[in-house]
């Protein structure tokens, strides 16, 4: 039977009766589209690596309360079956926080309809949801197991606990009795902490085996001398070894060498350790699945983390590099980067604005007021209009008060655009739209309506039939522009062979916005603050038999009035433009440096 363990003896890991040691890489499925899964699978395969490691988004299979999805790109179970297909172990990280600069850490934003909600604690309502998420997800999970047959041979419980503030040992407790009572008693179960005393005093747990996280670069004795800390015997592990790192809209994009990776990592295995290359492919936050970090930063579309495997499984400089390091090259063939194609430029024409908390103002505004949100609470970015004319944008942590004209008893409309939920820290709790109040010169605004919009249901079903056509939009070619979807049509040519193929899209003249392809919601657009100015567009979404549906929902400025009213699908990424704030230093560490300051 097969049996996967840990010897304290050996300080080793032991797969069927045989010392092992494991170089895995992280793959998150819910960022690569299920059609390309076994794509990255073999190129990760072809690298030598043994494992690979991904975690599981709760709010991507548990939307709503009770409704689970585990279909198409979300079927947990077939991406399990192709990494056993292609011959590699997996590490699941299974939740209920993941962190991963995804949406909330992962955790389902319904969870803050009770609003005193301790996240990540022995709260009762929040332990009573976690207890039902798994036990749904984890009896799918346990045939998977390796001593079942299948490739998981580790599953992570938590995630960086040790860097949150409520420190919850029956938190903690709770967790390993339910993974437990549904996985078994044989499974490893482990944790992962930034490697240093103070990460692992509230990250670690008996019971749980505990693993640490460091950055190439740095002094690699005195991060597995952390993790003996909390393990003074057992194998050495690196869960997070980074490969890249994160962007921020409006920050540069982060690079980190291949040299020092690779220093690095030789360093790691020269001690017999096990280490997981976080990312070995990032892949794409498409639709609206990335976080956001404190002070108030989202993170872009793309999560191409300047890893082995570029956002769109490409091949480069640092996938063969750090294969050569690896060193155990396996058999075959490595598939191929897919080729791009440039279909060129589509046009796009106008078709309708929208709103979604709505008053009167309650004077007349004849010279510019200033309309505020004291408290600073836009979560996160509301567009704001008078009567339809467009007035001017206020931001969360960046622009509190805009100046507004309008008569008494016109109509205030403010689109407030929820921009990723906070995925790390104290401040995890992130509600959404106006969450304090708005004031015109000193006076509270009162008497809002609210308009929930299901923007999505409106771009798959009848665009025409949901939302009015407003007769007010005004062409404003100076400034902000009300929000206002455009449409167009891209028809794959012909007589060229293995079309359609995967391909960039970018905006130029256009400023931020969301688009939607065939109905796939692509992700945000926001070339005005980069360093992103093209969203990946994979093949498979494409159809060449009819014209593909492109819908773009253009919150602030487009081109159209002064310009081409045009997108274009290119062939060659650029996720590295310059940014206005060029001169912020990469930090790789910026995450430990916020935590000292809370
Ligand atoms: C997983 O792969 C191994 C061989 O690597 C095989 O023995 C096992 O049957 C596979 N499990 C499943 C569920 O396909
Ligand atoms: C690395 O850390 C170890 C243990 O703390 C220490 O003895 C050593 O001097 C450090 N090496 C460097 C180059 O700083
Ligand atoms: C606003 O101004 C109009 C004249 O332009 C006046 O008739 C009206 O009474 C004023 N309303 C308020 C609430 O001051
Ligand atoms: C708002 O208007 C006032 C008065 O005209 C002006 O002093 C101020 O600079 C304006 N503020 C902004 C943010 O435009
Ligand atoms: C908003 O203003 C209303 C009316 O002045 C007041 O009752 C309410 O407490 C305020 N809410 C907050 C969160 O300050
Ligand atoms: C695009 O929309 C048109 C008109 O609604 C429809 O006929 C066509 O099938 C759509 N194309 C795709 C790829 O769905
Ligand atoms: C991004 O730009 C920086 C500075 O121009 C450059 O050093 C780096 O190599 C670029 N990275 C990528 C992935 O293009």
């Amino acid at each position: 039977r097969s049996y996967f363990g840990i010897d304290y003896d050996c300080n080793c890991f032991v797969k069927d009766g045989r010392p092992f040691r494991y170089i895995s890489g992280s793959i998150h499925y819910s960022r690569v589209p299920r059609y390309y899964w076994k794509d990255r699978l073999l190129k990760m395969k072809m690298a030598g690596l043994d494992a690979i490691q991904t975690y599981v988004p709760w709010n991507y299979h548990e939307p709503q309360l009770g409704v689970y999805d585990f279909s198409g790109d979300r079927d947990l179970e077939y991406f399990l079956q192709l990494a056993n297909d292609t011959g590699l172990l997996v590490i699941l990280r299974a939740g209920p926080y993941i962190c991963a600069e995804w949406d909330m850490g992962g955790l389902p934003a319904w969870l803050l309809e009770k609003k005193s909600i301790v996240l990540r604690s022995s709260d009762s309502d929040y332990l009573a949801a976690v207890e039902k998420w798994m036990g749904v997800l984890l009896p799918k999970m346990r045939p998977h197991l390796y001593q079942n047959g299948g490739p998981i041979i580790m599953v992570q419980v938590e995630n960086e606990y040790g860097s949150y503030f409520a420190c919850d040992y029956d938190y903690l407790r709770s967790l390993l009795k339910i993974f437990r009572q549904h996985l078994g008693d044989e499974v490893v179960l482990f944790t992962t902490d930034g490697a240093s005393q103070f990460h692992l005093k509230c990250g670690a747990l008996q019971g749980l085996y505990a693993t640490v996280d460091f950055a190439p670069g740095g002094n690699v004795t005195a991060a597995f001398l952390a993790q003996r800390g909390s393990e003074p015997t057992g194998p050495l592990v690196n869960s997070e070894f980074y490969t890249g790192w994160l962007d921020h809209w409006g920050h540069r994009h982060s690079v980190v060498p291949t040299q020092t990776i690779a220093k690095t990592l030789n360093e790691i295995l020269a001690r017999g350790a096990n280490v997981n290359l976080y990312m070995f492919i990032g892949g794409t936050n498409f639709a609206y699945w990335n976080g956001a970090n404190m002070p108030y930063m989202p993170q872009p579309t793309s999560y191409d983390y300047d890893a082995p495997l570029s956002e769109a499984g490409d091949l480069t400089e640092k996938y063969f590099a750090l294969r050569e390091v690896i060193g155990m090259l396996p058999e075959g063939l490595i598939p191929p980067t897919t080729p791009k194609f440039a279909y060129g430029k589509v046009r796009l024409q106008k078709y309708f604005g929208f709103v979604l908390y709505r008053t009167t103002l309650p004077k007349n505004c004849t010279e510019p007021t200033q309309l505020s949100s004291p408290l600073n609470g836009v979560h996160d970015r509301a567009y704001v209009s008078v009567d339809g004319v467009p007035q001017g944008v206020l931001e969360r942590d960046k622009s509190l008060m805009i100046n507004i004209t309008g008569k008494a008893g016109a109509n205030l409309d403010i689109l407030v655009e929820n921009m990723g939920r906070v995925n790390f820290g104290r401040y995890n709790n992130d509600f959404k739209g106006l969450v304090s109040n708005l004031t015109l010169d000193q006076d509270t605004l009162v008497e809002w309506e609210i308009y929930p919009l299901d923007v999505d249901g409106a771009v798959n079903h009848d665009i025409n039939g949901h939302l009015d056509r407003p007769e007010r939009c005004v062409d404003n070619p100076q400034s902000y522009e009300a929000p206002t979807f455009y449409t167009g049509r891209l028809s794959i040519p012909g007589g060229i062979p293995d079309l359609p193929q995967d391909t960039y899209v970018k905006f130029p003249g256009w400023t931020k916005g969301q688009i939607w392809i065939n109905g796939f919601n692509l992700g945000r657009y926001w070339p005005a603050r980069g360093p992103q100015l093209t969203l990946f567009v994979p093949g498979n979404i494409l159809v060449s038999s009819v014209p593909n549906n492109i819908t773009v929902l253009e919150l602030e400025h487009s081109p159209c009035s002064t310009q081409a009213c045009e997108i274009e699908f290119v062939d060659k990424p650029n996720i590295n433009a310059t940014t206005q704030y060029e001169n912020y230093a990469p930090q790789l560490f910026v995450r430990d440096i916020w935590l000292n300051h809370l």
